[in-house]
């Protein structure tokens, strides 16, 4: 098959033949598609399941081995500190947070985008890097956004905007190496962040493998929320009669329960945003290498080969889900007969043992967003009625410009 070059061409050419092929086959000379829900599931449990953390370049640099430090390890000290964020006080923060960034735009007329990307990262920093200077965020932040405009703009960048681009790279992983290394020495207090369990286990990751894992988080928080939050936006326009329901739901709900556990608090808009992360899951595609032989039946991936997975087209997959471009929150009602079959059938945050850690805050935070946009704030857009959804990296809303009052 020739690859079309853009994006959108290429995820509706392999929709296509998703279609056709039972969702396994070669995309192009290098790339296996595995858009079948079970293989899907059965090749990441496979491929990540003695997932190791090497220094390799720095080994052979310095001629050493150093130690291996298990993914799962890595994992599980996150997930640790995520549990211990759960809290009304915590969650309540996240929530306060995105408020305060929205009301600095009141009344501005905004590309939706970049304002909602902007409120999903900066609210989201402190949980995965905190206690940094105003200087130090503005370069992380510029870092990601830098990274973010990469992916999501039609045009490649030029030769100066690259050499910007690593320049600001270099600098923030200057400032996260500076912020691990003077937590380990008590020049600065330890936080509860994402970050912090990396200080004590620096004597085994040693710096470089260490700033890896704090900027894969980073990374983690700089695309996919900012990316969904403005995907909840556009379905939320395009939806008055949902506007309406969780305005219903959500002026009427206990604040504290919001801020505690809010898809309890909040089952309609729980659903409403699992249908958005269902239609707009970001990325829409996964690249994946292999490490063990893995048998598909009529083909089979060899160690070093490269694979593709995607939430959304498993999501869009018409033997998996009733009419599945319509959107519809009531799917996620239980026993809702055009719902998910099983549960590999909605994969917004990945599969296990490599699956989002973050989907729980995730979820608060795009929660939040529709507590706001309901009990805060109005929303007006410019042309709702032209809205259209560009695929890029991520879904994106094109010429998404509006703007936030008061109610
Ligand atoms: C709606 C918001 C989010 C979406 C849709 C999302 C989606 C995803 C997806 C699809 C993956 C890849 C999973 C795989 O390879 O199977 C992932 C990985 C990851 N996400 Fe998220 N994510 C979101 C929010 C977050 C947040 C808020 C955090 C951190 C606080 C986070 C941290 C991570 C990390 C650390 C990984 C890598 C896990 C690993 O490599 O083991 N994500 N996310």
């Amino acid at each position: 098959m020739t690859t079309p070059q853009h994006p959108e061409d290429f995820l509706h050419a392999i929709r296509a033949r998703s279609a056709a092929e039972d969702g396994i086959f070669w995309v192009d000379d290098t790339r296996l598609g595995v858009f079948e829900a079970e293989a899907a599931r059965r090749v990441s449990a496979t491929n990540w399941r003695r997932f190791v953390l090497h220094d390799r370049l720095i080994d052979m640099l310095r001629r050493r081995h150093s130690t291996e430090v298990r993914w799962s390890e890595i994992r599980s000290a996150w997930l640790t500190q995520l549990h211990t964020l759960a809290t009304a006080e915590h969650q309540g923060a996240l929530l306060d947070r995105m408020e305060r960034i929205i009301d600095e735009r009141l009344g501005e007329d905004v590309d939706l985008v970049m304002l909602t990307q902007d409120v999903a990262l900066r609210s989201m920093l402190p949980v995965a890097l905190s206690g940094i200077t105003e200087g130090e965020a503005e370069l992380v932040r510029r870092d990601l956004e830098m990274k973010l405009l990469r992916l999501v703009s039609p045009t490649p960048a030029g030769i100066w905007h690259r050499l910007r681009f690593v320049g600001v790279q270099l600098r923030s992983g200057l400032v996260v190496r500076r912020v691990l290394r003077q937590r380990a020495h008590g020049k600065r207090p330890r936080q509860l962040d994402l970050a912090d369990p990396f200080v004590d286990l620096l004597p085994r990751l040693g710096m470089d493998r260490a700033l890896d894992v704090v900027t894969t988080v980073l990374t983690a928080i700089g695309g996919p929320p900012g990316t969904a939050a403005a995907s909840l936006l556009y379905e939320f326009v395009r939806h008055p009669e949902w506007q309406e329901l969780l305005t219903e739901e959500l002026a009427a709900v206990d604040p504290v329960e919001f801020r505690t556990a809010p898809t309890h608090a909040a089952p309609v808009t729980h659903r409403f945003v699992k249908e958005v992360l269902r239609l707009w899951s970001p990325p829409l595609l996964l690249v994946r290498r292999n490490q063990f032989s893995f048998d598909f039946g009529k083909t089979r991936l060899e160690p070093g080969d490269w694979y593709l997975l995607s939430p959304h087209l498993i999501h869009r997959d018409e033997r998996l889900w009733k009419e599945p471009d319509v959107f519809d929150p009531d799917r996620f009602l239980p026993g809702a007969p055009h719902g998910p079959a099983d549960r590999t059938c909605y994969v917004p945050f990945g599969w296990a043992p490599k699956k989002c850690v973050g989907a729980n805050i995730g979820t608060v935070q795009l929660m939040g967003l529709c507590r706001l946009l309901c009990t805060r704030y109005q929303l007006t857009v410019d042309r709702p009625e032209d809205l259209r959804m560009a695929l890029r990296f991520a879904p994106v809303p094109e010429d998404f410009r509006g703007r936030l009052v008061l109610r």
